[in-house]
């Protein structure tokens, strides 16, 4: 039982000897005192008057007398109006700190035997051209939001669809072929997925070129882009390909390759995995299947031209297009066949997709279309859906050649981290300074997109987010370093943090209420799974970290003339710690042991 429960039943016994009220748990609300009170916690008594048939202020001065008189856990009370302030024992904060000191994982519940599975698809990234900033955020959700599932008890499986085939990758594939010289990230040095990119750019470029200038011959504008030759090749590719002609076919291996091995690197850097990742070009046509068994059992229909609907006006939506009149599949299609695969393979209880708000409708109608089919997750999928981010330039653009690219931009703020510390990591080796620089120049991009609520849109602004004062990664991994510095010196100095502390010590409020806040980290953590929102954990760890700092200006730890005290405010900071590292690893970021 936690002290906010042994309060909650006090309370229940306390109004029942009181005014012989039959209260539950729902009635009474234990919570945290306003800072401008004193107390820790606060009963609102107003639920109460009707039993006690006395003023609110009465009431919760008698029920504030039979709680200290009968909770040993309450120290003192007072009341203000109809809130009746509680202060806990010194005592029941050592206690608690003892436990939390005793518990590792502090606030970590892992899986049982028979705990749900919930696959968390993200990234999803197309083959065409390298990851950008859109996917940072992403895959950083992704992530996190993984960690928190799984940190809630539940079997996690950390999923990705590639898609991998379609149109826009036989752009890239024909300019390769047309411009490409036989040029290969070896031979030139680039990362795949940019080389792949670069051919991607390079074709709308020479297509461009081409529409201009059938237009100078008179041609409106939809006819040039219809007569353009080169947008004919590629659509006879994306053919050859759905054929299966051996060419083509050996080309797009190769290329998807050379882009999954970039792929690699920019995931690898970024800290993100994936248990299983799906292709589309494995997937599509086994959606086309299910497509055709559902326009067999008559849940889709055929237009005249040959093309399969699925109605959905009944829903309030419209009619959604599930395979052309020429047979071939859309996105949609795709994506119920990776359903099916993915749900052939795990038990799911219950799916996450991870994908950007622009495509709120398609998942709409994807929950409709899977519960029609007979999936049982389908319905009540969750399409965990993020607003955009952008640079404080403004808007990134596709296809320009504009985009912030994820490699670039991670490098970028490594430098920066770089710059920044070169003096204060003077006495590292270099192999050390580099590592630093690496863990505080992305945990100031991760942290910096992981506070904003995801579904709102936002501005990544790297300058803001590497500074080392704010609500921003820096400082919090600043305060975890000086942390571990304190521990380092206590240790040199032959002082150890006990397992265990004993009862007895005299705590101010300011570490009472740094306990207090600690004692919160397992429900931030059921709270942020609950809601999908991992940036509860990120505000979470701002607060306790800023209430760290002032108690570390307020209080000596090593210079502490009373040994328990000195013991006590070490085993606080090591905890105060373990909770900074544990919450930030739960948003995919490291904390350095010095910075
Ligand atoms: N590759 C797609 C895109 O870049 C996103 C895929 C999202 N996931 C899905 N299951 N549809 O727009």
């Amino acid at each position: 039982m936690n002290i906010e429960q042994k309060i909650q039943s006090a309370v229940i016994a306390g109004l029942k000897a009181l005014y012989q009220f039959e209260a539950d748990e729902k009635n009474v609300q234990v919570l945290k005192t306003k800072k401008e009170f004193e107390g820790h916690y606060t009963i609102v008594v107003f639920p109460f008057l009707r039993a006690s048939k006395k003023s609110p202020e009465t009431t919760a001065q008698e029920l504030g007398e039979y709680l200290k008189n009968n909770e040993k856990a309450v120290a003192e009370f007072n009341v203000i109006k109809g809130f009746l302030n509680l202060t806990i024992a010194s005592d029941c904060w050592t206690e608690m700190l003892n436990d939390i000191n005793a518990d590792k994982d502090f606030g970590i519940k892992h899986a049982s035997e028979d705990a749900p599975t919930v696959m968390i698809e993200y990234s999803s990234p197309n083959t065409n051209k390298p990851l950008h900033l859109g996917h940072v955020r992403n895959n950083l959700l992704g992530n996190a939001l993984a960690n928190v599932m799984a940190a809630n008890g539940n079997k996690v499986i950390k999923t990705n669809i590639v898609n991998d085939r379609g149109i826009h990758i036989c752009k890239s594939m024909l300019a390769w072929q047309k411009y490409g010289n036989g040029e290969t990230p070896a031979s030139s040095g680039k990362k795949g997925d940019h080389l792949i990119g670069d051919y991607y750019v390079a074709f709308d470029k020479h297509y461009k070129a081409e529409v201009a200038e059938l237009m100078e011959k008179g041609m409106s504008k939809e006819e040039a882009e219809a007569a353009s030759p080169l947008m004919k090749e590629a659509r006879e590719m994306l053919v050859k390909w759905e054929a299966g002609d051996p060419e083509v076919r050996s080309l797009w291996k190769m290329m998807n390759e050379w882009v999954y091995e970039g792929f690699d690197e920019t995931y690898k850097m970024m800290g993100v995995s994936f248990d299983k990742i799906y292709y589309e070009s494995d997937t599509y046509l086994v959606g086309k299947e299910k497509v055709l068994e559902g326009l067999e059992k008559g849940l889709f229909f055929k237009k005249e031209d040959g093309s399969v609907w699925a109605d959905l006006t009944n829903e309030g939506l419209d009619q959604k297009l599930l395979l052309r009149a020429d047979g071939t599949s859309v996105y949609m299609t795709q994506d119920i066949g990776t359903a099916k695969l993915r749900f052939d393979d795990y038990p799911i209880n219950k799916m996450i997709y991870v994908v950007g708000n622009e495509q709120n409708y398609h998942f709409q109608v994807l929950a409709i279309l899977l519960d029609r089919l007979g999936f049982e997750w389908g319905k009540d999928l969750v399409h965990f859906s993020y607003g955009m981010v952008e640079l404080p330039e403004g808007k990134m653009k596709s296809r320009e050649g504009t985009v912030v690219d994820a490699d670039d931009l991670m490098e970028k703020m490594i430098a920066t981290a770089k710059e920044a510390s070169s003096d204060r990591l003077a006495e590292c080796t270099e192999e050390e300074a580099t590592d630093i620089a690496r863990i505080v120049g992305l945990g100031a991009l991760k942290y910096f997109i992981l506070k904003v609520d995801a579904t709102k849109n936002m501005t990544f602004n790297p300058k803001e987010s590497i500074d080392f004062n704010g609500n921003t990664g820096p400082f919090i991994q600043y305060t975890y370093a000086r942390i571990r510095s304190i521990l380092r010196k206590a240790a040199e100095a032959g002082i150890t943090v006990p397992e265990k502390l004993d009862t007895g010590l005299e705590l101010s409020l300011k570490e009472e209420g740094l306990i207090q806040m600690l004692s919160e980290f397992p429900s931030v953590i059921a709270q942020a799974g609950s809601d999908y929102n991992p940036s509860v954990i990120a505000n979470y760890v701002y607060e306790l970290v800023k209430e760290y700092n002032q108690f570390y200006h307020d209080f000596s730890i090593l210079r502490e003339e009373n040994e328990e005290l000195k013991k006590f405010r070490l085993m606080l900071s090591q905890n105060v710690g373990k909770v900074i590292s544990t919450g930030m690893g739960l948003l995919g970021i490291e904390v350095p042991e010095r910075m």
